[in-house]
């Protein structure tokens, strides 16, 4: 065991995990969710549900990942002594890893064709317009592939790298970076005339908005932001130390996935405001609207809207780049240890596996459009199969398992770190897990197969 990789620092095992947490999720989705969902009032909810359920769970991934020392199957399998339900659980998050990865690259790849587009300004032109585009540039056959070839190429880059030359290294550049991007484009868009409106949107609640839609939808996002119900903070506590205090480092990577979650509805909202458009727009919001919102907002300032937009995609490229080297991790790994190759073979299998099922997720949209699952394309598919039905149902298990099925004295041990950390919170998080964490996660399942 003692030659297994490890993060080197504290700060190395913060940046590396918020790099996976700080993500698409936090960037694009956050905002159209609150947008959608009542601005603060959905904050508000959004805070409770991370700091009621999305730390304990993080923590419960961590306690699993950090026992075993081992990629996500055997440690689920380590830690039932075996079990085939268990291990099949801890195999389940694998293959969810494997297709969010496929797909996450594809929408990754859509930035890099933005970053591009501002840049030699092609993103000029009227809300039609730019819908237009956004449509010809998903349906053609060659430039998203292109696009999605050379994230995935990046990523593996970084992946073959190892744990600390790679994946740490690579998340203290590009984290720090993806700060000061956010706070720049934060201030521009909040010094915009008629601003302040954007602001107070997002910070003034109004709860005549919420419903039991809109808390559901704030459980489930603080999930899937925070990387929770796959197996990857498993992954990524197996490389922790002893010495990490785990749920000191939960509270910390929560910490900052909200403040990059928070900071991105500055950036937009504001913006928003100020250029007259609705920023209710929903999922299409960074790829169609946004460009607009730009244009218009700094309309008197030649260029400058161009700059904006650039460093955008830019910073949301940065985002989904980290979250993808956690994904592609979670199958690294999985193939290195239970295949007994080299890190390099492992990663390659994974770079050209998920790259074939992305290409295949892209050409979905458009050229290959026939290829459906129950009417859907792949690519929605696959991210509904995975963020609706595997996450949730692998968050649920994981819960049952930590409170129900794992030795008390290891999960005691894990969260104190072997006695040295008060016990304080460890009755309250125990409680948690035991009931109410699976209750919530069950009541979000039910109400997304649409059973209430
Ligand atoms: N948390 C990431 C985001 O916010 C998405 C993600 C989910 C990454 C699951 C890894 C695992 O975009």
């Amino acid at each position: 065991m003692s030659e297994r990789a490890n993060f080197g620092s504290r700060l190395g095992v913060i940046l590396a995990t918020a790099g996976s947490a700080v993500g698409l999720g936090n960037v694009w989705r956050f905002p159209y969710m609150a947008g959608q969902n009542g601005g603060a009032a959905f904050i508000v909810i959004y805070l409770f549900c991370v700091l009621m359920l999305g730390i304990p769970c993080m923590v419960s991934e961590f306690i699993i990942g950090r026992n075993a020392q081992a990629n996500t199957a055997r440690a689920y399998a380590h830690a039932s002594g075996g079990n085939k339900f268990w291990t099949a659980v801890g195999a389940m998050g694998v293959i969810t890893g494997f297709l969010i990865t496929s797909y996450y690259a594809v929408i990754s790849g859509w930035c890099l064709q933005y970053i591009y587009a501002s840049g030699v300004g092609e993103l000029k032109g009227d809300a039609s317009y730019v819908k237009e585009y956004f449509n010809n540039f998903m349906t053609d056959p060659v430039l998203p592939l292109f696009w999605t070839v050379v994230f995935f190429a990046a990523t593996h880059f970084i992946i073959t790298r190892g744990v600390r030359g790679g994946i740490e290294k690579a998340s203290k550049l590009l984290m720090p970076l993806l700060f000061v991007l956010l706070l720049v484009i934060v201030g521009a868009s909040c010094m915009l005339p008629g601003a302040g409106k954007g602001i107070e949107f997002m910070l003034l609640p109004d709860f005549s908005k919420v419903d039991g839609n809109v808390c559901l939808g704030a459980l489930g996002q603080s999930f899937y932001s925070l990387s929770i119900g796959m197996g990857c903070l498993c992954t990524y506590a197996s490389y922790f130390s002893r010495e990490t205090t785990l749920l000191k480092s939960a509270v910390q990577i929560s910490l900052i996935d909200t403040l990059v979650a928070i900071l991105a509805g500055l950036m937009i909202f504001p913006a928003a405001f100020s250029a007259g458009i609705e920023a209710d727009a929903g999922p299409s919001l960074i790829f169609i609207t946004l460009p607009t919102v730009f244009q218009q907002a700094f309309a008197s300032m030649p260029f400058i809207g161009n700059i904006v937009a650039l460093m955008f995609y830019a910073l949301l490229a940065l985002a989904a780049l980290t979250s993808l080297i956690s994904l592609h991790e979670v199958s690294t790994a999985f193939f290195h240890e239970e295949l007994h190759i080299r890190r390099r073979w492992a990663a390659t299998i994974v770079s050209v596996g998920c790259g074939i099922i992305g290409c295949c997720c892209s050409l979905s949209l458009g050229a290959w459009d026939g290829l459906q699952f129950f009417g859907m394309p792949l690519f929605d598919f696959f991210d509904y199969v995975t963020g609706q039905i595997f996450l949730p149902v692998g968050g649920f298990l994981t819960c049952l398992f930590i409170a129900w099925r794992m030795d008390r004295q290891v999960v005691r041990d894990q969260f104190t770190n072997w006695g040295t950390v008060s016990l304080g919170f460890y009755n309250v998080y125990l409680l948690l897990m035991k009931f109410v964490c699976p209750l919530a996660i069950l009541a979000i399942f039910l109400h997304q197969m649409g059973v209430f």
